[in-house]
């Protein structure tokens, strides 16, 4: 029972897609860069940009988005297509699996639209190749037959913008990265900006929410958009059931703790990653691969969707010898940090 409720708050708090959010992100999703919130620096260069390339009337350099996931990387390229007055076609690194899936994708774009690959980091190298002449001579190379009969023969694209997003920028191969005019980094969000997100989400999904319920589920959002508009839906739940139907408040602290989802945003899952390498490591240094055996959780996803938050709050460090619980992360689970340890903790310290 307890590892269920495990699982379903992971869901909860976890900044992945789930298909109830594909639904409602498409609802809620902005159209323009004026209605995105947020990502000021990578808005202002994309708006430079866009603007550039409709002046001259060319597509837009190809752009990299990175950063972890659930920010709107997928939401930012659908705006850039939408300001750009061109289609956009949707994929991502794992679905393109042969040199003829990419071929067949890029041969069918028209002049200017954007090509959208998701987790670009997955590409294999093999269709990576075909992509490297396409970006930059719009131009691909098909050998058609096999052995001494084979035949080369090079195929031009109409002008296209490739927008590729990462969880990972340090996994993209040089090649690949040199290739990206654009590189943009897109950060957490901070409390002022999720609440405006929940609170614009709110309006087009009709639910009463007021400015302080609002804040609540902003703050325990982890910085993060997709999780803030699935607890702003759970939050309706309580608020229709337990409350008169208005997300106040104290109906949002109701809902959010009922999901185990403390004051700063952390589920069961980030609390046990923490206690685990407190009680079992004293805190750290402990190596990835040891943590997620520890906890049961694959170590990319530890290091793709738990730790990056953990270290935006200053709970967990990464140090050449492993991963460290900070003082405040052990202060935030009411656990003493361990004075024995303190010349270990000099050096945890010094990274
Ligand atoms: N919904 C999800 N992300 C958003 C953002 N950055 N701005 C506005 N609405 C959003």
């Amino acid at each position: 029972m307890i590892e269920n409720e495990m699982d379903f708050e992971s869901r909860l708090a976890a900044p992945e897609y789930t298909p109830e959010d594909t639904e409602i992100e498409n609802s809620l999703r902005p159209k323009t860069l004026g209605e995105y919130i947020g990502q000021e620096k990578a808005k202002e260069n994309l708006s430079v940009y866009i603007q550039a390339a409709r002046k001259r009337g060319e597509a837009l350099d190809h752009v990299l988005l990175y950063g972890p996931p659930g920010l709107g990387k997928t939401t930012l390229a659908g705006i850039v297509a939408n300001e750009m007055g061109v289609n956009i076609r949707i994929t991502s690194g794992p679905a393109i699996e042969k040199q003829g899936d990419l071929v067949a994708i890029l041969s069918n774009l028209e002049s200017g639209d954007v090509l959208f690959i998701d987790e670009i980091h997955r590409l294999n190298r093999t269709v990576e190749e075909i992509l490297y002449p396409a970006m930059e001579d719009g131009k691909i190379d098909i050998i058609i037959g096999k052995g001494p009969s084979a035949r080369s023969y090079q195929l031009s694209l109409p002008k296209f913008t490739l927008i590729g997003a990462t969880t990972r920028a340090g996994q993209i191969s040089a090649p690949l990265r040199d290739r990206f005019g654009v590189i943009l980094r897109l950060e957490m969000y901070n409390r002022e900006e999720l609440s405006e997100i929940v609170k614009r989400s709110s309006r087009i999904l009709a639910i009463p929410l007021d400015s302080k319920g609002a804040l609540q589920i902003a703050g325990r959002s982890r910085g993060t958009p997709r999780i803030a508009n699935r607890l702003l839906k759970r939050s309706r739940d309580f608020a229709e059931v337990k409350y008169d139907g208005v997300i106040t408040e104290e109906a949002a602290m109701e809902a959010l703790s009922s999901m185990e989802i403390d004051d700063l945003g952390l589920d069961a899952i980030d609390r046990r990653l923490l206690k685990t390498m407190i009680k079992n490591y004293n805190g750290g240094p402990v190596g990835l691969e040891t943590i997620a055996a520890a906890i049961g959780e694959e170590s990319v996803t530890i290091e793709d969707v738990y730790e990056p938050y953990l270290m935006q709050i200053g709970f967990l460090a990464r140090t050449p010898r492993g991963r460290v619980v900070t003082p405040a992360g052990y202060a935030h689970l009411g656990i003493k940090f361990n004075p024995q340890n303190a010349d270990d903790s000099q050096q945890k310290f010094d990274l």
